[in-house]
């Protein structure tokens, strides 16, 4: 087991506002060089494992992308073909994986997989999406209305969909930026209280009526009806949120300057229309580059601490 204190990001609230306010500063400077094809290894010779229990695209890409142009090196592993999947505990591959790299990065099923994980590793663990929580998503989407429309303090935030690992990260985003968080799901796939921190609580308002939901929100966003993990349930849900699509129609009682996000994957006729995501609104492209901008000042600042060039 580990002695000195490691600091990892298993999810939103891990972090404090001040730290927040820096990575959004430091995403935008990072992107910078990037754009300007600066070079900037301060991760140089370092090694990142990225462990992937559920698909996917973005994540891969942006965390792989990333570390490379940071200067280090980024290893892929799934669970078909480690030991992991055959059994090993997650508290022995944290302490060998933990010794051979730099830091790690997973994406699993439950919350309490990456918490035994991160008491036995030796190096910093970034969660890439649990059941519970998605919060290196949240941190690009943040930056994403930073850099459209700045800060998010006492602005709306409409989520029109699933009670899922996005809205709940939503909802620790909201306590500590300050803004309201709004949300509408069908009955049977609402918010459970008990998952909402009293501190949370003040910034949180659910409707039943998706059109009062987002009436006047600077931010509308949505996401699958079914996550990885919950397939089974698939006709179900569909059948629930069918009158919970975000169209052109839903989109006209929101505040005039409001911007659509989508963590993606999307699907086009089910949680949102094409004109929606394809139109002025959108910004889920944007969005999506983010992640790697925001991701990259997250990887920096877990192993370097605060940067000021
Ligand atoms: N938004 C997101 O995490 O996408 P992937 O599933 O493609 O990684
Ligand atoms: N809520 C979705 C997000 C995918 C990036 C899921 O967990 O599948």
């Amino acid at each position: 087991m580990t002695t000195k204190t490691i600091k990892h990001y298993l999810q939103f609230s891990d972090f404090s506002r001040d730290e927040y306010d820096y990575l959004l500063h430091r995403s935008a400077v990072l992107k910078g060089k990037f754009k300007r094809y600066e070079t900037w290894h301060p991760l140089h010779d370092r090694t990142l494992a990225m462990i992937f229990e559920k698909s996917s695209t973005r994540t891969r890409l942006s965390f792989e992308a990333g570390f490379h142009q940071l200067g280090g090196h980024a290893v892929f592993l799934n669970t078909r073909d480690t030991q992991l999947g055959r059994g090993e505990p997650v508290e022995d591959s944290a302490q060998v994986m933990s010794r051979m790299t730099d830091m790690i990065m997973i994406r699993t099923f439950g919350q309490e997989i990456i918490e035994r994980f991160a008491r036995h590793s030796r190096v910093p663990l970034i969660n890439g999406l649990t059941n519970e929580y998605h919060p290196c998503q949240v941190l690009a989407d943040v930056f994403t209305f930073y850099e459209h429309r700045g800060a998010m303090d006492g602005k709306i935030v409409t989520w029109i969909g699933d009670a899922n690992n996005m809205a709940y990260t939503w909802i620790q985003a909201a306590e500590i930026f300050g803004f309201q968080f709004h949300f509408c799901g069908p009955k049977g796939y609402q918010l459970d209280p008990a998952r909402v921190a009293a501190s949370s609580r003040p910034f949180v308002k659910e409707f039943e009526d998706p059109r009062a939901a987002v009436s006047g929100a600077h931010l509308v966003t949505t996401d699958v009806w079914t996550s990885m993990g919950y397939e089974a349930e698939n006709e179900a849900r569909l059948a629930a949120f069918k009158d919970y699509m975000v169209n052109a129609v839903l989109m006209a009682h929101a505040h005039p300057q409001a911007v659509f996000m989508h963590c993606l994957p999307a699907h086009r006729g089910e949680e949102v229309s094409a004109d929606v995501i394809d139109g002025p609104q959108s910004v889920v492209w944007d969005e999506a580059e983010n992640r790697m901008h925001a991701q990259k000042a997250l990887m920096e600042y877990l192993l370097c601490g605060r940067l000021d060039d």
